[in-house]
Protein backbone atom coordinates (compact mmCIF):
# COMPACT_ATOMS: atom_id res chain seq x y z
CA UNK A 1 0.00 0.00 0.00
CA UNK A 2 1.29 3.21 -0.87
CA UNK A 3 0.97 6.00 1.25
CA UNK A 4 1.49 10.03 0.42
CA UNK A 5 1.41 13.27 2.31
CA UNK A 6 -1.12 16.42 2.22
CA UNK A 7 -2.08 19.59 4.17
CA UNK A 8 -4.71 21.69 3.89
CA UNK A 9 -3.62 25.52 3.60
CA UNK A 10 -4.88 27.96 6.13
CA UNK A 11 -7.49 29.67 3.83
CA UNK A 12 -8.98 26.30 4.03
CA UNK A 13 -9.42 25.99 7.66
CA UNK A 14 -10.60 29.97 7.52
CA UNK A 15 -13.11 29.57 5.04
CA UNK A 16 -14.50 26.28 7.09
CA UNK A 17 -13.83 24.12 4.50
CA UNK A 18 -11.97 21.29 6.62
CA UNK A 19 -14.90 18.96 6.71
CA UNK A 20 -15.56 19.07 2.82
CA UNK A 21 -12.26 18.56 1.95
CA UNK A 22 -11.11 15.69 4.14
CA UNK A 23 -14.66 14.13 3.08
CA UNK A 24 -13.67 14.08 -0.31
CA UNK A 25 -10.50 12.74 0.35
CA UNK A 26 -11.88 9.78 2.39
CA UNK A 27 -15.22 9.44 -0.19
CA UNK A 28 -12.39 8.80 -2.75
CA UNK A 29 -11.29 5.92 -0.37
CA UNK A 30 -8.20 7.02 0.73
CA UNK A 31 -7.43 6.10 4.18
CA UNK A 32 -6.42 8.75 6.89
CA UNK A 33 -3.30 6.90 8.74
CA UNK A 34 -2.27 10.45 10.35
CA UNK A 35 -4.04 13.96 10.64
CA UNK A 36 -3.09 16.77 12.80
CA UNK A 37 -3.79 20.65 13.11
CA UNK A 38 -0.27 22.42 13.67
CA UNK A 39 0.95 26.13 13.03
CA UNK A 40 4.41 25.80 10.76
CA UNK A 41 7.07 27.14 11.61
CA UNK A 42 9.71 29.13 9.83
CA UNK A 43 12.17 26.51 9.46
CA UNK A 44 9.41 23.62 8.74
CA UNK A 45 8.12 26.15 5.52
CA UNK A 46 11.55 26.51 4.38
CA UNK A 47 12.19 22.93 4.37
CA UNK A 48 8.61 21.96 3.25
CA UNK A 49 9.31 24.10 -0.02
CA UNK A 50 12.96 24.34 -0.66
CA UNK A 51 12.75 23.65 -4.28
CA UNK A 52 11.07 26.54 -4.75
CA UNK A 53 13.33 28.50 -3.03
CA UNK A 54 14.71 32.02 -4.98
CA UNK A 55 11.82 31.71 -7.30
CA UNK A 56 9.60 35.33 -6.77
CA UNK A 57 6.82 33.15 -4.93
CA UNK A 58 8.44 31.53 -2.43
CA UNK A 59 8.83 34.69 0.17
CA UNK A 60 5.10 35.22 -0.08
CA UNK A 61 4.10 31.54 -0.41
CA UNK A 62 6.26 31.46 3.09
CA UNK A 63 4.89 33.97 5.22
CA UNK A 64 1.23 32.64 3.30
CA UNK A 65 1.92 28.86 5.37
CA UNK A 66 2.76 30.26 8.08
CA UNK A 67 -0.13 33.03 8.47
CA UNK A 68 -2.86 30.88 10.21
CA UNK A 69 -2.86 26.68 11.15
CA UNK A 70 -2.81 23.91 8.69
CA UNK A 71 -4.14 20.15 8.83
CA UNK A 72 -1.30 17.94 8.20
CA UNK A 73 -2.32 14.07 7.20
CA UNK A 74 -0.93 11.13 5.62
CA UNK A 75 -3.20 8.81 3.50
CA UNK A 76 -2.95 5.50 2.53
CA UNK A 77 -4.20 3.26 -0.49
CA UNK A 78 -3.49 1.67 -3.80
CA UNK A 79 -1.77 4.59 -6.11
CA UNK A 80 -2.51 7.35 -3.32
CA UNK A 81 -0.40 9.71 -4.76
CA UNK A 82 -1.47 9.94 -8.14
CA UNK A 83 -5.10 9.47 -6.81
CA UNK A 84 -5.23 12.48 -4.68
CA UNK A 85 -3.31 14.42 -7.20
CA UNK A 86 -5.80 13.68 -9.37
CA UNK A 87 -8.44 14.91 -6.38
CA UNK A 88 -6.91 17.72 -5.71
CA UNK A 89 -6.66 19.03 -9.33
CA UNK A 90 -3.62 21.17 -11.17
CA UNK A 91 -1.50 23.82 -9.11
CA UNK A 92 -3.54 26.85 -10.67
CA UNK A 93 -7.27 26.57 -9.73
CA UNK A 94 -7.93 28.56 -12.73
CA UNK A 95 -6.72 25.43 -14.83
CA UNK A 96 -7.75 22.89 -12.33
CA UNK A 97 -10.52 20.37 -13.48
CA UNK A 98 -13.85 21.76 -11.97
CA UNK A 99 -15.02 18.55 -10.05
CA UNK A 100 -11.34 18.70 -8.31
CA UNK A 101 -10.64 20.29 -5.20
CA UNK A 102 -9.04 23.56 -6.08
CA UNK A 103 -10.70 23.67 -9.27
CA UNK A 104 -14.37 23.72 -7.34
CA UNK A 105 -13.16 25.92 -4.71
CA UNK A 106 -9.90 27.56 -5.60
CA UNK A 107 -9.01 31.53 -6.30
CA UNK A 108 -5.23 32.23 -6.47
CA UNK A 109 -2.51 29.74 -7.12
CA UNK A 110 -0.94 30.75 -3.98
CA UNK A 111 -3.98 30.33 -1.84
CA UNK A 112 -4.49 26.65 -3.14
CA UNK A 113 -6.53 25.69 -0.33
CA UNK A 114 -4.47 22.00 -0.19
CA UNK A 115 -0.65 20.33 -1.05
CA UNK A 116 -0.35 17.17 -2.36
CA UNK A 117 2.84 15.41 -2.19
CA UNK A 118 3.84 14.85 -6.18
CA UNK A 119 6.14 11.54 -5.60
CA UNK A 120 6.75 8.68 -2.76
CA UNK A 121 10.03 10.24 -2.46
CA UNK A 122 8.57 13.45 -1.81
CA UNK A 123 5.81 12.41 0.59
CA UNK A 124 8.49 10.73 2.42
CA UNK A 125 10.74 13.75 2.90
CA UNK A 126 7.22 15.86 3.62
CA UNK A 127 5.80 13.22 5.89
CA UNK A 128 8.80 13.20 8.00
CA UNK A 129 8.61 17.62 8.13
CA UNK A 130 5.03 17.31 10.13
CA UNK A 131 5.17 13.67 11.90
CA UNK A 132 6.67 11.54 14.35
CA UNK A 133 7.15 7.73 12.76
CA UNK A 134 4.64 6.87 16.17
CA UNK A 135 2.47 9.27 14.95
CA UNK A 136 1.68 6.82 11.88
CA UNK A 137 -1.63 4.81 12.39
CA UNK A 138 -0.88 0.99 11.38
CA UNK A 139 -4.59 -0.36 10.74
CA UNK A 140 -7.53 -1.72 8.89
CA UNK A 141 -10.70 -0.42 7.72
CA UNK A 142 -13.87 -2.88 8.22
CA UNK A 143 -14.87 -2.12 3.95
CA UNK A 144 -11.22 -2.09 2.92
CA UNK A 145 -10.24 -4.10 -0.04
CA UNK A 146 -14.05 -3.38 -1.52
CA UNK A 147 -13.67 -0.09 -3.49
P1 LIG B 1 1.82 23.50 -3.68
O1 LIG B 1 1.21 22.28 -4.25
O2 LIG B 1 1.77 23.68 -2.21
O3 LIG B 1 3.35 23.56 -4.16
C1 LIG B 1 4.05 24.76 -4.31
C2 LIG B 1 3.17 25.95 -4.12
O4 LIG B 1 3.70 27.15 -4.59
C3 LIG B 1 1.92 25.74 -4.93
O5 LIG B 1 1.11 24.76 -4.35
C4 LIG B 1 1.35 27.14 -4.95
O6 LIG B 1 0.60 27.44 -3.78
C5 LIG B 1 2.60 27.98 -4.95
N1 LIG B 1 2.88 28.51 -6.29
C6 LIG B 1 3.33 27.85 -7.36
N2 LIG B 1 3.46 28.67 -8.42
C7 LIG B 1 3.10 29.91 -7.97
C8 LIG B 1 3.02 31.19 -8.57
N3 LIG B 1 3.33 31.36 -9.84
N4 LIG B 1 2.58 32.22 -7.82
C9 LIG B 1 2.25 32.05 -6.52
N5 LIG B 1 2.31 30.85 -5.89
C10 LIG B 1 2.71 29.79 -6.61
Amino acid sequence: MEKTFAYLKPNSIQRGLIGEIIRRIEEKGLKIVALKMITISESMARELYREHAGKDFYEPLLAFIQSGPVVAMVLEGENAVQRLRILVGKTDPLEADPGSIRGRFGVSIRKNLIHASDSIESSNRETRIFFEETEINDYSLLNEGQF
